[in-house]
Parts: structure tokens; sequence; C-alpha cells
């Protein structure tokens, strides 16, 4: 597969950390000094997941140069999606991609990387030409504002990816990895209430109905710093690459502590190690996409340079995965 094109779309209401310290016992030198965070961006009346992410979509359709009649498949990564049934098939009515089926793949914040190298799989065998794959998520309606130790971290955001069919020698994907570990699902939950309401006499049936965000944050944090340099590592070895070859690091934007830890655990130079949470927060299954679109429209990331990318997040899940970028109209170096 190749990586052709990007977009992204962001809600307009900027929240910074000193407005935030209105609305629950915090401050921005703990925020910036713990996650790295200054600003998030939380979704207003009339900003859906599916608006969002139809105009990424829609930007980085733009980017490849493509039709939406041109698509044969939106696979969107989301874990806070605006219908439980599946909202990719109202992002492909909205984009009027007509020909492609739409599906949503949840895996939180690993969600955009694992949907890559699953579109990856369809455009490799053939069944596929052209994929938009969507990282999406409105985290700010799962979020507890009155609790400090979640609410500071996470923001909305949408960002997409353009893939296309390629001969085996300009793949862009060189290799993956991937990883669950459900045994230690209860470190980040984002999950059903228990409320239930009776139907018959002796029987109850649940409502259905979320809980806001929970999280162990040291325990996620030590899972990352752990996890994510050793499947990065594991990954090299796999495909014979050395990290001086590695263009940009581009991780999953949780923390800039963890950030930080992984480039050094790496040996990857802090200029190489991509960051712009400090604008957005944590926006989950869009982290990666919205910063691979960033550096590709500042001129960062250029046609042919390599990245490392990993993901990782609830489940738990994690992976990691060696890209080409080639861009819009032409092959990579
Ligand atoms: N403002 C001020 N003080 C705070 C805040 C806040 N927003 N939040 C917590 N504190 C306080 C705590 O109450 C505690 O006070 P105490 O010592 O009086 O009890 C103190 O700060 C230290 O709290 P810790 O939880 O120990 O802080 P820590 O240094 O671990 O930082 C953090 C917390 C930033 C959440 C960190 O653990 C972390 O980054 N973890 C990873 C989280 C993450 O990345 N999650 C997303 C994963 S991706 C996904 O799938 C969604």
């Amino acid at each position: 597969m190749a990586l052709v094109g990007c977009g992204s779309a962001l809600p307009s209401l900027s929240l910074s950390n000193d407005q935030l310290s209105h609305r629950v016992e915090t401050n921005d030198a703990w925020i910036r000094s713990r996650t790295g965070i200054a600003a998030r961006r939380v979704a207003g009346p009339g900003e859906t997941l599916t608006s969002l992410a139809t105009d990424a979509g829609r930007a980085a359709l733009a980017h490849a140069g493509w039709q939406p009649q041109d698509l044969d498949l939106i696979l969107l990564a989301t874990s806070s999606p605006d219908d439980l049934f599946g909202t990719a098939p109202r992002i492909q009515a909205a984009l009027g991609a007509n020909q492609a089926v739409a599906f949503d793949l949840t895996a939180a914040c690993s969600g955009f990387l694992f949907a890559l190298i699953t579109a990856g799989h369809y455009l490799r065998c053939g069944t596929m030409r052209r994929v938009l794959v969507i990282g999406a998520d409105q985290l700010s309606r799962w979020i507890d504002w009155d609790d400090r130790s979640t609410c500071v971290l996470f923001g909305d955001g949408a960002a997409a990816v353009a893939l296309e069919a390629c001969p085996g020698a300009e793949d862009g994907l060189l290799g993956f990895r991937m990883h669950s570990d459900g045994r230690r699902a209860e470190c980040l939950t984002l999950q059903q209430g228990q409320e239930r309401h009776p139907l018959v006499e002796g029987h109850t049936a649940q409502r259905g109905g979320f809980q806001p965000i929970q999280m162990n944050g040291q325990e996620v944090y030590k899972f990352a710093v752990r996890e994510v340099p050793a499947v990065l590592e594991a990954l090299l070895k796999d495909t014979g690459t050395a990290t001086s070859q590695i263009d940009w690091l581009l991780l999953h934007q949780a923390n800039q502590r963890i950030l930080d830890a992984v480039g050094t655990r790496l040996g990857i130079p802090a200029d190489r190690v991509l960051s712009n949470l400090a604008a957005y927060g944590n926006t989950s299954a869009a982290t990666i996409p919205l910063m691979l679109d960033e550096a590709v429209r500042d001129g960062r990331i250029a046609p042919g340079h390599l990245i490392a990318t990993s993901g990782f997040g609830a489940g738990l899940s994690w992976g990691a995965a060696l890209l080409r970028w080639r861009g819009p109209g032409g092959s990579g170096a």
C-alpha cells in the first residue's frame, strides 16, 4: 500500500489549561510539567464525530487528488462513535463515496494504527484499490469534567489518510506488530454502567449508557514506557532498520514525558520525535494521523521519508509500524 494523502479537522473551541483551572482544581504549571499539554479542542454545537471525520476525510481526498466515488473502503477508527451501530456509513454518505463499504473499528488509542494495518491487507491482497482510514474521537463527551486526573488529558479531533494499492517494491508498510492484553483492561476504561430496569416479573434488563473514562494513570504510564520502546525495537529488528535510518518517530500523542522517554530509550534525537500534543492533548485514535497531517503540510515529512509509528492505549492495546510516506502524485524515494 502507498500513503498518498492526508487531512484533518478540529473543533473550533480551544480550551486552555487556565480556562480549565476555573472549572476544576488544577493549574497550567502542573498540567504542562506532567503532560506537556497546554490546550485541547472541544467539540461545540454542530460539531459531531461524523462532521469532523467527514471534513478530515474530504481534506485527505483533496490532498490525494481523488474523487469520493474512487473509494472502495472507508475504515473509521473510533471509540466514541455517534452511532454504536456504526458511524462510518454516515461518513460515506456525507462524502458521497457511493462505491465504498464503510465500517468502524475500535481499539482506543491504537485504533488508527490497527485500522491502517487492516487496510494495508485489503490493498495488498487486491480486493481494494483505494481506502480512506480515518482516526476520530470525541472523548469530551465521555470525560468527567470534575475529575482533574483525566479531564486535563483529552481533546477532540479527526484526521485521515488516503491509501492506495501499489506494486510490492513500493509498499509503504514495511513492517508492523500488534498486541492486546485484556488482563490489564481495567487500567483504562470507558465502559457500560450497571443500571437496570424492570422487564417482566422477576427480570430486569440492562439500560445502556457509558460511565466516564476511568484511568490508573501511573499504570498506563508504566505500560507505555515499557511496551512502546520494546515493540519499536522488535519492529526495527524485524525489518533490519537502524534508528539512524528513521526520519521521524511518530508516537501516539498521550504525554510528552512518554514521547521523551521512548525517544531517549531508542536513541532518537528529540528533533526527530514529532509532537503536537501541547495544542491538542490526547485525541485518542486521531493523534497519529493529526500529527502526520501537520508534519506533511508544514514540509517536515517529505516524500520517501521513513516513519516509525506506535499506537498504545486502552485494551490494553499497542503496536508499531514502519511506514514510508509517498504523498500525492508519484512514487517515494
Ligand atoms: N492538577 C493538579 N494536580 C493533579 C492533577 C491535576 N490535573 N491530577 C492529579 N493531580 C495530583 C494528584 O491528586 C496527586 O496529588 P497527591 O500527591 O496530593 O495525592 C498528585 O497530583 C500526583 O498524582 P499522580 O497521579 O501520581 O501524578 P502523575 O505524576 O502520575 O501524573 C498523569 C498523572 C499525568 C496522568 C500520568 O500518570 C500519566 O501521564 N499517565 C499516562 C496517562 C495516559 O497517557 N493516558 C492515556 C493513554 S492512551 C489511551 O488509550 C486513552
